[in-house]
């Protein structure tokens, strides 16, 4: 992606028409908001705290309401989550530091054709490709093996260091909800948390500056994502634009203040033989506002290798994917486009 496709440098100009690059064809384009039906009230909200710190009653209630989300909904929200709310603040502030400064400036830190890691745009991999209305920046976090220190931005001061603040506490929210997550599936505690080794997280930030024609462009093309789990903060102020597949219709998702939105990732649909579904989602823009989203990806340690735990797989539920080493399937996944669930046709 040249500096031609920057969608930040793009809306400075305020071009009348959005560029061939951009402009999905007519049958994938995203329907206006008026025809989604399903409320995104009914997107159920699990209260963190219950769960580490609630009686024996409240814990196994709150484990059932967050088994059903994963089972009904692959999606999530989660209050009083640990994440420090300040700390949430300095993330939105330091990531919108960055996308605010020159090109130039970002560009010291740009993604590699090939690589996931930097500015830019991820997932592109040919000129008649379509582009989302987006700028990223990503981050490896854990292990350290993963980090590319030149890529750690030294402009906004503060970046860095927010960053690994912040992402340790997510990585400790996600090991959490792993751990509540098996148990809602009457295994151990413990069972991804072995089975991972040493997790791979990463950190993207997606800016999404106004469009002018949001009905033409994604934000984000309709992808599920590679990692186990996901964890995604939307910048206070932004306007609704992450949409979930839920029955076949694109649904809004109205966040919380303050909630954290966690949602199942291709592993634990894997592992659990498809009884936990990694859903499809799209992000979507908006004419007047930009939004600003932070996201942290979950996943097993590169070696490990895949494939459906035993309790999930019997006559009536027959084994629906292969084992493979997960290290190769990050690879398969950065290396194509976003494309709905394609990229878990790897594993069948
Ligand atoms: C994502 O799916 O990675 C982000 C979607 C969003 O910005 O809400
Ligand atoms: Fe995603």
């Amino acid at each position: 992606v040249g500096h031609i496709d920057d969608v930040q440098e793009l809306r400075k100009n305020r071009p009348k028409t959005i560029p061939e690059r951009f402009v999905r064809d007519m049958n994938e384009r995203p329907a206006p908001a008026m025809a989604l039906s399903l409320p995104s009230s009914d997107m159920p909200v699990i209260d963190f705290s219950k769960l580490t710190k609630g009686n024996t009653q409240q814990v196994h209630s709150e484990i059932l309401k967050l088994a059903d989300a994963c089972e009904n909904w692959g999606f999530f929200q989660v209050l009083n989550h640990e994440v420090d709310l300040t700390l949430m603040e300095s993330m939105e502030k330091s990531s919108r530091e960055f996308f605010m400064l020159p090109l130039e400036e970002k560009q010291k830190y740009h993604m590699a054709p090939g690589t996931v890691q930097g500015y830019g745009q991820a997932f592109v991999f040919s000129e008649d490709q379509k582009l989302d209305w987006c700028n990223m920046f990503a981050l490896g976090i854990e292990p350290q093996f993963i980090r590319n220190p030149n890529l750690w931005p030294k402009n906004p001061a503060t970046f860095s260091e927010t960053v690994e603040v912040y992402s340790r506490e997510v990585r400790k929210l996600c090991q959490n909800l792993l751990k509540y997550i098996g148990l809602g599936l009457g295994l151990e505690g413990d069972v991804f948390e072995k089975m991972f080794g040493m997790a791979v997280q990463a950190i993207r930030m997606n800016y999404y500056p106004p469009c002018s024609r949001p009905d033409l462009v994604f934000g984000l093309s309709p992808h599920s994502d590679g990692s186990a789990l996901t964890v995604l903060q939307q910048a206070k102020g932004s306007p609704v634009g992450l949409q979930i597949l839920k029955d076949k219709s694109w649904v809004p998702l109205q966040l919380i203040p303050n909630a954290l939105v966690i949602n199942i990732g291709d592993t634990i649909e894997v592992l659990t033989n498809g009884k936990y579904k990694s859903v499809e989602h799209r992000a979507v823009v908006h004419k007047d506002k930009d939004r600003l989203s932070i996201v942290t990806f979950y996943a097993p340690s590169y070696e490990v290798e895949l494939s459906p735990i035993q309790e999930f797989v019997d006559e009536e539920n027959p084994c629906k994917y292969r084992r493979y080493n997960h290290g190769e399937y990050s690879k398969h996944y950065v290396t194509n486009k976003l494309q709905g669930k394609k990229t878990l046709d790897f594993a069948k």
